[in-house]
């Protein structure tokens, strides 16, 4: 029997702190929930999802994908194929492998491609207990994802009335695509403990229940400075210790 991985897919526009929630939700997977292999799939075409984990990445999905409409080698199917280019793609690490997307398809989509594309990394899904997704700023993309089943999506914001107000958008456009999103949870990111209670005000005028706040967080900035990736960053991090409280409330062990 195939595993049902749950998939959590991060969203926002850019800036936001998307990559860096995506990052120490890899982390809280790997080092506290602990339960069965992490695939990080980065779906940003300008990635970075491997700096922040400290992956190296030689291959993408994109490329993949390009030569897939040229002929394969003979005696292989495309499908056979491809699916070993995805393979060759998967960096693994200890606890998590990453995956990226990289370029989408240009115009003139081939869509039968995309079509092998999708049904090898719908079956590479059954390989893992978890699947954390990094998607690009903007929620038309959100229909690139690595699949139509996200059982949570975290919406990051930055911390202001404006930030708040896209926030509300997304989780409106998502309403409008054919995904099927579990639950959906907002994260005010980059606060300011003093501003906490006016945003948190603003959010409920908006009507958007939020799954916590993140705290500005200096350590990440010189974390990042020093080149040093998000398994370096201290347990003492504001921003960590924010995130894992709301991945403890919205990520349950086994559920
Ligand atoms: N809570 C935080 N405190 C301080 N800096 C942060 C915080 N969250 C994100 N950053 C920084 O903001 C920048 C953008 O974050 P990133 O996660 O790359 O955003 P996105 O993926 O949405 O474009 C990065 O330099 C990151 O280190
Ligand atoms: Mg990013």
């Amino acid at each position: 029997m195939k595993k049902v991985p749950k998939v959590i897919a991060v969203a926002g526009k850019g800036g936001v702190g998307k990559t860096t929630v995506g990052g120490l939700l890899v982390r809280y997977l790997v080092e506290e929930v602990n339960d069965g292999p992490v695939l990080a799939v980065d779906v940003d075409p300008n990635s970075n999802f491997n700096e922040v984990l400290g992956v190296a990445v030689k291959n993408t999905i994109g490329e993949a994908r390009e030569l897939l409409k040229k002929d394969v080698p003979a005696g292989m199917t495309k499908d056979v194929w491809f699916e070993y280019k995805v393979h060759e793609a998967i960096v693994e690490q200890k606890g998590f492998d990453l995956l990226v997307m990289g370029r989408p398809e240009g115009p003139g989509c081939y869509c039968a491609a995309n079509a092998v594309a999708k049904q090898s990394i719908d079956a590479l899904k059954a390989n893992y207990a978890y699947v954390v997704a990094d998607n690009e700023a903007g929620m038309e993309h959100m229909n690139r994802l690595v699949t139509q089943d996200v059982d949570a999506l975290y919406v990051v914001s930055d911390p202001t009335q404006r930030g708040l107000a896209t926030a509300a958008r997304i989780h409106q456009l998502i309403g409008e695509l054919k995904l099927r999103i579990g639950n959906a949870y907002t994260i005010v990111n980059r606060i300011d403990a003093k501003n906490a209670p006016f945003l948190e005000g603003i959010a409920a005028e908006k009507g958007i229940a939020l799954a916590g706040t993140i705290r500005n967080d200096e350590a990440l900035l010189s974390n990042e400075m020093e080149g040093k990736t998000i398994f370096d960053l201290s347990r003492e991090s504001l921003a960590l210790a924010d995130a894992y409280r709301i991945f403890d409330a919205t990520v349950k062990k086994n559920g």
